[in-house]
């Protein structure tokens, strides 16, 4: 049956309704009504707790959201994914992230095989050569140890490594080094291998394509770096390079035997794919175990998101709320703001997660959306943000929703800073929302003139995520729930969340531009005079130094 178009569906202009009453509603007041919100409406499932009362919603908003859910059939287009549906329509794929994560005995087919087996012989390969890098029985060409290993890659083949390896550095072998080379520039490069050996250092080249300009300059670099720390021995690049990728052919052609290959499947999207053999650095660091029990928490995840009802469901209610301050109050934006230091690069590995899958502008079908899609993710670990941006969410003329992520536990308990890290996160969530009247302003004895540069309105909408303690488990699970909270959002905005065409034009005229500014002669320029004028200025330039 033909759905209307999602603007002209009961449930938004019922929304839309809705919010015309509720728009001016201050939390103080909803607070006040109903003395027991922060008891009531929290939401436990797939191992995380979720507050989500600071949010300028009522039981009617929340049912109104629930009720387009399932005009939107989420529930159907959920099955579709988990029964392994190609639901990337634009690329014709299955979606499979979660089959990544799935306990051996279970059975998901894809176009005539069962993937799990594939899943878990992939996952054993990455833990049999993961145990020989850890213990030292995989040498470099001169017999020494690997001490160093270099994930390179950019986009989906670097973010996942690098915010997990961050996140989950407490459970890494220290006596390694891990870094992490994704940048065309070569400072990148450089810097990541000034101060390393080339005898005790491993280069995982991961690229699901093995065609990413930015991978194959980088892993070119590597090689020739290799070679030239090694006396030029290529039999050294068997001992040295190994690669993940979903593309034997051109892995081979690179010269990485492909019995040095990790695959995984054109099912597992790039911004999907830090816990399949993408993560083989994250193995390497943290072990096969914790590399095995942060798969269980992303299942727990899937399995909370698959299962439970929608109303108690985590990703679906994140989901829903980032959509109810997205398309009815304007918000552009949502900050994810963890207080804890190991998440710092969680918030850039959302970012291609969240943006990356929902900034699209038509539908599954092709017709031009005629309201907004993902909102801009963005943040800092707290407490360093509190002195920095801070200042315009609370007073700013912005509405900026919050995910705040708060953690019981410290990895690394000292004195009070725990008490005092926690006492901020919680602090910031009852600022935002009750804010300083002016009345209690001007009770502070403060003067007329500066009582409205000190009220803060309040009424800033927030979630808190709060975890009993940063392990490998938790981070799949607040990983796996973003991943279903983008989900969620994309099947109601009816958009396709695991395509990407958008970063295909930069990167063909980069193409084009490559030779116009190498070639020695002055090359016929036809592009527009902004572009023009740059690539020449560009090519002056390069020539004044020589
Ligand atoms: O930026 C586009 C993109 O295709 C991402 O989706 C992907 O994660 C990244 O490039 C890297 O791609 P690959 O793993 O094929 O090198």
């Amino acid at each position: 049956m033909n759905q209307p178009p999602l603007r002209r569906r009961a449930s938004w202009l019922a929304l839309e309704r809705h919010y015309e009453q509720i728009r001016g509603t201050h939390l103080r007041r909803l607070f006040a009504e109903d003395p027991r919100r922060g008891e009531r409406m929290v939401a436990e499932g797939g191992g995380l707790f979720l507050d989500y009362s600071k949010n300028r919603i009522t039981d009617e908003t929340l049912k109104l959201l629930l009720a387009l859910a399932n005009e939107c059939d989420l529930r159907g287009r959920i099955e579709a994914m988990f029964r392994g549906d190609k639901i990337n329509r634009t690329e014709n794929r299955a979606v499979l992230h979660v089959a990544l994560r799935t306990p051996r005995d279970a059975t998901i087919v894809v176009d005539g095989v069962n993937v799990v087996p594939e899943v878990h012989q992939v996952l054993d390969r990455m833990a049999d050569f993961a145990n020989r890098v850890r213990h030292g029985e995989w040498k470099g060409h001169t017999g020494r140890r690997i001490r160093n290993v270099i994930n390179v890659g950019i986009g989906g083949s670097d973010l996942g490594p690098v915010m997990a390896y961050e996140a989950l550095r407490h459970y890494s072998d220290r006596a390694m080094v891990f870094r992490f080379i994704s940048n065309v520039d070569g400072t990148d490069f450089v810097e990541a291998t000034r101060d390393l050996d080339p005898a005790e250092t491993l280069f995982i080249i991961s690229s699901k394509t093995f065609t990413t300009l930015e991978t194959m300059t980088n892993a070119h670099s590597a090689r020739e770096w290799l070679l030239k720390g090694l006396g030029g021995e290529e039999q050294a690049i068997a001992r040295h390079f190994v690669a993940v990728s979903t593309n034997p052919v051109e892995v081979a052609k690179f010269g990485i035997d492909t019995a040095n290959m990790f695959g995984f499947w054109d099912w597992v999207g790039g911004r999907y794919s830090m816990d399949s053999a993408i993560g083989l650095s994250t193995m390497i660091a943290i072990g096969p175990e914790n590399f095995r029990a942060m798969l269980g928490g992303f299942h727990a995840m899937d399995e909370h998101f698959r299962t439970a009802p929608f109303e108690r469901n985590l990703p679906v209610l994140m989901g829903l709320l980032a959509l109810w301050y997205n398309d009815f109050f304007g918000a552009q934006t949502v900050a994810v703001l963890p207080y804890d230091q190991y998440l710092k690069r969680f918030p850039a590995y959302l970012q291609q997660l969240t943006m990356e899958s929902n900034g699209k502008h038509v539908t599954v079908e092709g017709a031009e959306v005629d309201y907004a899609t993902g909102p801009i993710y963005w943040g800092e670990p707290g407490t360093n943000g509190q002195h920095s941006f801070y200042q315009l969410i609370h007073q700013g003329t912005r509405l900026i929703p919050i995910d705040f992520i708060a953690f019981a536990h410290s990895l690394n308990p000292l004195g009070r800073h725990q008490d005092l890290l926690v006492a901020n996160v919680i602090a910031q969530s009852e600022a935002l929302a009750f804010g300083k009247t002016p009345e209690q302003v001007r009770a502070e004895g403060t003067p007329e003139w500066l009582v409205p540069h000190r009220v803060c309105d309040g009424n800033r909408p927030s979630n808190t995520l709060f975890l009993e303690r940063l392990t490998p488990a938790a981070l799949g699970q607040l990983v796996a729930l973003y991943e279903h909270s983008v989900f969620t959002q994309g099947a109601i905005w009816q958009i396709d969340s695991f395509d990407q065409w958008g970063v295909e034009l930069g990167k063909m005229l980069a193409q084009k531009i490559i030779p116009e500014l190498e070639n020695p002669a002055e090359p016929v320029l036809q592009h527009d005079s902004s572009t023009n004028e740059l690539i020449r200025r560009y090519r002056r330039m390069k020539a004044a130094l020589g």
